[in-house]
């Protein structure tokens, strides 16, 4: 029999595009084929990068543009497998006792649906009104090992047990998109599962188009210079390099000073929209900040 065509949320890598253009996303060729190709095959995608370069977002994106309902599981260091998945409503289960003791009925079933609170792995599993959710695994990188066997089960049949209800299978699996700051890298297997993109800071062009999408109010001069500067700023030697964030943040509190250039004062006075590290801000006072922006003057002018 000849292999059913897969049906895809969206028909084409110009429709990824052009849709999540929609929503004020900005991706790239790259990033598109591989959410095309994650759609239309049912593969999780793996998103490793730097920070703030809009690995969050292009899920959020995905979810909105496809009416689909987003589901996040934000990951940290401890998170174990069954506060992932669901938790019994320990107060609930007590007062149902109480009130069973005070009017001498029979006591519940303590154990069904009932007193069950899903957490995000077992929402995603249940079939959702508009179709299957959006479920993104948020920094992935900061759980450890044992989480990651755990979903990579989870990630091959799409189902999750409980010892005391039984197991419940999504009946279309959801689409996974999960993500990475790679402060550690997470093991192969899990990848193996997974397409996988790496997300970098966006070129001096693609930069623009993101601060156009979601800073309309800058001028494109002011956002010229600010894009220079950061994209510049990028190949210093820093402890912590701004992302993609940074620069909207960035421009948004210049507009909000009324600034319509840069120089080195204002530089100076709102570095905290930019640098997070007290040793990087203090690199940047001074002459340094004036030097870049000379260098970013040289090349726009
Ligand atoms: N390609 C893009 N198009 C539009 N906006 C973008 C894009 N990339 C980043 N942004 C903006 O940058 C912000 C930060 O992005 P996001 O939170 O997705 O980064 P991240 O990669 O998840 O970072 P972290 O690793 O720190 O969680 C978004 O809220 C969005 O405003
Ligand atoms: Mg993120």
């Amino acid at each position: 029999m000849p292999h059913a065509r897969m049906k895809s949320p969206m028909t084409s890598i110009d429709d990824v595009q052009l849709r999540l253009a929609g929503q004020d996303y900005v991706c790239g060729r790259a990033l598109a084929t591989v959410i095309y190709l994650a759609l239309t095959l049912n593969r999780p995608l793996f998103l490793e990068g730097e920070a703030g370069t809009g690995k969050t977002e292009v899920a959020k994106a995905i979810a909105a543009t496809l009416g689909r309902r987003l589901i996040r599981l934000q990951c940290y260091e401890g998170l174990d497998a069954s506060s992932a998945v669901y938790e019994w409503n320990f107060a609930a289960q007590m007062v149902a006792i109480r009130r069973a003791e005070a009017t001498g009925e029979p006591p519940p079933d303590l154990f069904s649906d009932d007193f069950l609170i899903a957490r995000p792995l077992l929402e995603a599993m249940k079939p959702q009104p508009g179709g299957p959710p959006v479920l993104l695994i948020d920094e992935v990188d900061r759980t450890d090992a044992p989480f990651e066997a755990f979903l990579l089960e989870a990630l091959s049949d799409f189902q999750v047990t409980i010892p005391e209800t039984g197991t419940v299978r999504a009946p279309e699996p959801p689409i996974v998109i999960l993500t990475s700051n790679r402060t550690r890298e997470v093991h192969d297997a899990l990848k193996r599962r997974c397409l996988y993109h790496w997300v970098d800071y966006p070129t001096h062009d693609r930069e623009m188009e993101i601060l156009a999408a979601r800073a309309p109010e800058a001028s494109a001069a002011l956002s010229r210079e600010v894009v220079a500067f950061v994209q510049k700023l990028r190949t210093e030697d820093l402890f912590k390099k701004p992302g993609v964030a940074e620069t909207i943040d960035w421009a948004k509190c210049l507009l909000a000073l009324d600034m319509i250039n840069l120089s080195p004062e204002v530089i100076a006075d709102t570095l905290g929209a930019l640098l997070k590290y007290q040793d990087d801000i203090q690199k940047l006072h001074g002459s340094e900040a004036r030097r870049i922006l000379d260098e970013v003057r040289a090349e726009v002018g």
